[in-house]
């Protein structure tokens, strides 16, 4: 988890994308990319984009599939600048504010969800998992695109360094969010493995499981499918 997560949002919403952007050099465009692919939303399907930030992940599948798609995030902030970016892009996209852990959603609403980078924010994973499965109609997919913790290798080991020490030094210079930044780097060290991460799915009731590396395992997209047995 992130602690003060709305907070540290609220304050960096205007440089969010920039950052973003920036430190991963535009991996991150990627990244939605390949979770759009992985998705491919079929016409008229309901997609609720859960912590949806600036939007860019609601952007990708609305502007790319003919799909019914809301985003929802805690932070009014950051909800701003997902406004201005549908404007721009003449898009629409419900945006609802209201937190993860108890959406203003009825059950059985959605075809997909999908988190990108919010699972790591929120307090209790598995209150998240049951809102997100609660809101999906029987036989609904999820996707979570999420950093993984650095690997025990060498490669994890400058990956490390990077989070730790380089993204809040120059955050802090360009920016002025470096604490920010140290706690983002602790979240990615403390968040769950990919093994762990099929396991909580499985355990809040997602069957066919997937987990898809990116970029060396510096994050991944996990997917499943909920199975109410019975309903
Ligand atoms: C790292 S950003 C991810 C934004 C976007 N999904 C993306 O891919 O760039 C995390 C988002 O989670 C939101 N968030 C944090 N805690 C939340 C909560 N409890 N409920 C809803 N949104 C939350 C923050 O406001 C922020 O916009």
């Amino acid at each position: 988890m992130v602690n003060n997560a709305e907070e540290i949002y609220q304050k960096i919403a205007e440089k969010y994308d920039f950052l973003n952007h920036f430190f991963s050099v535009y991996i991150d465009v990627l990244w939605r990319k390949k979770l759009l692919r992985l998705i491919l939303p079929e016409e008229g399907d309901r997609v609720l984009d859960v912590c949806t930030g600036t939007g860019d992940i609601a952007i990708e599948i609305k502007a790319k599939a003919n799909s019914k798609v809301v985003g929802l995030d805690i932070s009014e902030e950051m909800l701003k600048v997902a406004r201005k970016k549908l404007q721009e892009r003449r898009l629409d996209i419900p945006l609802i504010i209201g937190d993860a852990l108890k959406m203003p959603v009825k059950n059985s609403t959605f075809d997909v969800v999908t988190i990108g980078f919010g699972l790591r924010n929120l307090p209790d994973y598995d209150k998240g998992l049951d809102e997100m499965a609660r809101v999906l109609k029987n036989g609904g997919r999820i996707f979570i695109l999420e950093f993984a913790p650095p690997r025990k290798n060498i490669l994890g080991f400058l990956y490390w360094i990077y989070l730790r020490y380089i993204m809040p030094f120059i955050g802090g210079i360009i920016a002025g969010v470096k604490e920010d930044y140290k706690e983002l780097a602790v979240s990615i060290k403390n968040f769950l493995t990919p093994e762990d991460m099929e396991k909580l799915l499985r355990r809040h009731g997602f069957r066919n499981v997937k987990s898809s590396m990116l970029s060396f395992g510096i994050a991944y997209i996990y997917t499943g499918e909920l199975t109410r047995d019975g309903k």
